[in-house]
């Protein structure tokens, strides 16, 4: 952090986060906090909050969360340090110079730079195709049916028939040769010089969620190759972090996104209303791209080719996507190559139709898993659905497999029983039926017993930041290090600290942590919720999470304890003492 904590905290108080994130996010107040749609996910009945008293916010629907920072951050793609200038500014909170390291003012100077090379050339190219010399590119985007509006909305431009358009209109704004370089859109090479990486081809600019333009793709108007160029990596450009169109699709508000393969896919859905539609562009769909995507929805709609590498492509990504907590479905193009042509062959409602009938993607897996197998014999067919039956077995969860086993069933016409006996044997295979299901059930039980304590652990800090008074109670029995998870010991550290010298401030403490991922589980922690309808339900609820939190704690103790320990083993005894009091324990707010 290049800010010292008082200035961030400065900063911070004078942003009333229901004031900031209301200029963002239509909030109305429910009780004493504030409520809206997510921006962060697709929602149609609010459970985004915003706490004036703990200035945090928090979405119940996807977890987003964390403070006025985070929001920040996470809302306009910033770095901490663009989220604080901009905070500041904001309030008009004057930050010390030169508290950003050398290294890193230069490294962000030159991101503006060549992120203003990257606009300057949208211009330009912008520019050029509504000229004469454009005309030829004009009429190229016409003929595939693109309007003006489309054109402008997307920024279409032409990069100009001379190899060093680009370079020379720059130079002649007063760009260096080697910030040229850095842009990734001009090349130098001892023959010939300095030349431009596109030429004589349509333009299609890559935009970020901010809509900065950060990359090109160009495309041939005939049938030269390659067909479509495409940006180096820069500074400002990562192929496996960004997505075509999901500055405009992130807005959408629709309840899937749907993925394809090129631009012009993307642009003739988002001409067609659908405006979900992004696009990973030439290189596989990676984690990355699939995590981005989970940040706005639940759901993936798979609209690649139809042929063959569309197929692989897909085969690919479904894992992928279900890695990330996305559910996938695969859209038959059939008979048309891809979105563009057949929106373009059969119009709006054909496609809308296919969304609706888009097949999940395990059906969709194991349709393609059935080409390889010789469904007109019988030793084929059967293990085609031995294979099935194989993959069905996968499923962790009994309620999945019986209804891909009807899927299945009813799909390829067999008997629901003979398939369910074979996934059966598939399950029970190899591994003696009861270790194997000891096995599970061990690890099912510590994974719910986990879950069941950290969420004590985040209860019992919620409490403590919305009724401070609590604390002498609470912190007699409760320690800091009865915490289990590391990130949780820290913020009730932090926690015990500001409560034992006045007030509880939540925000604060989500301001220590730089990384985003840390702010959202802290802004969890503070927002976890628990049934109570009387206050008596809600001490005992109290009662009993701090009885679970101190056995835990002795526990992780015990079990960490050095055998001539004896000091450690003397406030074990204690701690077990004390623990048999939280039972009676007279709670009062
Ligand atoms: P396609 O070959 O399917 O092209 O490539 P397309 O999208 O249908 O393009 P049009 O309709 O002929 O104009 C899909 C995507 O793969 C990348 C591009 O991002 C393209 O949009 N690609 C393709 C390249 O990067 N280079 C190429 O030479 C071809
Ligand atoms: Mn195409």
């Amino acid at each position: 952090m290049f800010y010292s904590d008082d200035v961030i905290e400065e900063v911070r108080m004078r942003n009333d986060i229901v004031d900031v994130i209301s200029g963002y996010v239509k909030l109305q107040r429910k009780g004493s906090s504030y409520f809206g749609l997510c921006p962060f996910h697709n929602e149609k009945s609010p459970s985004f909050s915003v706490s004036p008293s703990k200035q945090m916010y928090y979405c119940f629907g996807c977890g987003a969360g964390g403070n006025i920072f985070t929001f920040i951050q996470e809302y306009e793609n910033y770095t901490f340090p663009e989220a604080v200038k901009m905070l500041a500014d904001r309030a008009g909170v004057a930050l010390p110079e030169q508290e950003e390291s050398a290294e890193n003012r230069k490294k962000r100077d030159l991101r503006t730079a060549v992120l203003e090379v990257h606009k300057t050339a949208a211009k330009y190219y912008y520019y050029l195709l509504h000229t004469e010399q454009g005309a030829h590119a004009m009429k190229y985007l016409k003929d595939r049916g693109l309007s003006d509006e489309t054109i402008r909305k997307f920024g279409l431009g032409y990069a100009g028939q001379y190899s060093d358009s680009l370079s020379r209109y720059l130079k002649k704004q007063g760009i260096s040769d080697a910030l040229l370089k850095e842009s990734g859109l001009v090349q130098l090479s001892e023959k010939s010089g300095m030349y431009d990486k596109f030429w004589n081809r349509v333009m299609f600019p890559i935009m970020d969620i901010n809509n900065k333009v950060i990359g090109f793709g160009g495309r041939v108007m005939g049938d030269a190759k390659p067909k479509y160029l495409n940006s180096p990596e820069t500074i400002i450009f990562d192929k496996s972090r960004n997505l075509y169109g999901l500055n405009v699709a992130r807005t959408s508000r629709k309840k899937n996104f749907l993925v394809c393969e090129g631009y012009m896919d993307v642009i003739s859905m988002h001409q067609a209303g659908f405006t979900n539609a992004v696009a990973s562009l030439g290189t596989a769909l990676t984690s990355q791209h699939a995590s981005i995507l989970r940040r706005y929805t639940q759901e993936v709609i798979l609209t690649y080719d139809s042929d063959e590498a569309g197929v692989r492509a897909a085969l690919r990504a479904i894992p992928i996507l279900k890695e990330a907590g996305i559910s996938t479905k695969v859209l038959h193009m059939e008979p048309y190559k891809d979105p563009d042509e057949f929106i373009k062959a059969l119009g709006t409602d054909a496609f809308q139709q296919r969304i609706d009938q888009a097949e999940n993607s395990f059906m969709f897996e194991i349709s393609i898993l059935q080409r390889s197998y010789d469904m007109k014999d019988p030793e084929g067919k059967t293990r085609f659905f031995q294979e099935t039956a194989r993959k069905i077995a996968d499923f962790e969860q009994e309620i999945e497999r019986e209804n891909y086993i009807e899927a299945v069933a009813e799909k390829y016409q067999i008997s629901f029983e003979g398939l369910r006996k074979m996934v059966m044997s598939h399950l029970l295979k190899g591994v003696p039926v009861r270790t194997q299901t000891a096995a599970r059930s061990r690890t099912e039980l510590s994974r719910e017993k986990d879950t069941g304590i950290l969420k004590s652990q985040r209860l019992m800090l919620t409490w403590l930041a919305e009724y401070p008074q609590l604390y002498p109670q609470i912190s007699a029995y409760v320690t800091p290090e009865d915490f289990s998870d590391e990130l949780y010991r820290s913020v009730a550290q932090m926690l015990y600290e500001q409560l034992a010298q006045g007030a509880p401030n939540p925000a604060k403490i989500t301001s220590q942590f730089d990384d985003p991922e840390q702010q959202r589980k802290i802004a969890q922690i503070f927002n976890t919720e628990v049934r109570v309808e009387t206050p008596e339900e809600m001490k005992k609820a109290i009662r009993e999470s701090m009885r679970k939190i101190v056995e835990n704690g002795i526990e992780q103790r015990s079990a960490a304890l050095d055998p001539g320990d004896m000091a450690g083993l003397q406030a074990i005894i204690a701690a077990k003492r004390k623990l048999s009091e939280i039972g009676k324990l007279h709670i009062s707010f």
